[in-house]
């Protein structure tokens, strides 16, 4: 656990490093690959030219190897109909070498995402979007579910910074998407925390998030959150990555808080970049490799069941 500065301080957050925590998540499955002899395969698809899209992909991709994994990259056009699509995941959910199955959102708008989860194996489900997966992780359901690698990783970095026992403490999420928001909600609340979730219609947001003594950000609006939103001592988790454009068709990357304002409230804040995006993609790296352990001789035993339901 990471020490806060004390509230004597002219008080400056801890900045909570994604890049360090995922490099020990990655360290950790590449350590139990060696053990286990387990090579998990991910396949990632992408549908469409999104540019962001693309550069996430293409770190899910780069990660897995660097890790040892195998991994495959099915790129799809923007105008791949939804029964084409069905086609690819029928095909990687019935390829017994493929362990995790990920489409990369947002998809182009005649695609649904909730379809599109749907039609993936449970098994395979490396994103923790099916219906089936879902459901398991909302309701604790003793039989192991993937749980969705964002908010995975953001729990792991509170957890890292302030230690496992959030019981009581106030957690407020802004966002309610599936991705993030709704789960993340869900996760805190089996830390028995009490969770209130804001979104586009709460009235008097920046009152509610200075009751915060976790705040999640998941709004995808640059800087929405300032300083005076945040109360002394939180700690701050900004989910945001957006690409603000600049001159010459340049971008840079904001979080969804106003970073320097509020580091100098919170006693804990992530930073945008190299926060919680690396925690992202070690936590796909996680759930692939429980994915392979499932898939192969080690399917009924405790420690796999350990390893996805942690
Ligand atoms: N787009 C943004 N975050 C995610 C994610 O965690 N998984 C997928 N599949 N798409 C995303």
């Amino acid at each position: 656990m990471k020490t806060a500065p004390s509230s004597s301080d002219a008080r400056t957050a801890v900045a909570l490093s994604g890049i360090e925590a995922a490099a020990e998540v990655t360290a950790e499955v590449a350590r139990q690959m060696r053990e286990s002899g387990v090579i998990p395969k991910l396949a990632v698809v992408l549908v469409g030219e999104d540019a962001a899209s693309a550069v996430y992909v293409a770190n899910k991709a780069r990660q897995a190897e660097r890790i040892g994994f195998a991994s495959l990259q099915i790129r799809l056009p923007a105008q791949t109909s939804s029964a084409e699509l069905s086609a690819v995941i029928q095909r990687l959910n019935a390829d017994a070498s493929v362990h995790g199955i990920l489409v990369q959102l947002p998809l182009p708008p005649h695609l649904s995402a909730e379809a599109v989860a749907c039609e993936i194996a449970p098994g395979k489900d490396v994103d923790g979007f099916h219906e089936v997966n879902v459901g398991r992780m909302t309701i604790r359901s003793t039989l192991a579910a993937f749980v969705p690698c964002t908010p995975l990783g953001c729990m792991h970095l509170i957890r890292r910074a302030i230690g496992h026992e959030l019981k009581g403490l106030n957690a407020v999420v802004v966002g309610k998407s599936n991705i993030v928001g709704r789960p993340m909600a869900t996760l805190l609340m089996h830390a028995e925390c009490t969770v209130s979730v804001a979104h586009i219609h709460t009235r008097n947001i920046e009152q509610l998030c200075r009751t915060a003594d976790i705040l999640v950000v998941a709004a995808g609006s640059p800087g929405l959150v300032r300083g005076d939103w945040i109360k002394p001592g939180a700690v701050v988790i900004d989910v945001g990555i957006n690409r603000i454009a600049g001159e010459a068709g340049a971008h840079r990357i904001a979080g969804d808080v106003a970073y320097d304002e509020a580091a100098e409230v919170a006693s804990f804040i992530t930073p945008v970049p190299g926060g919680v995006g690396p925690m992202t993609i070690a936590m796909l790296m996680k759930n692939t490799y429980a994915a392979a352990l499932r898939a192969g001789a080690y399917a009924s035993s405790t420690a796999c069941r350990a390893a996805a339901r942690e």
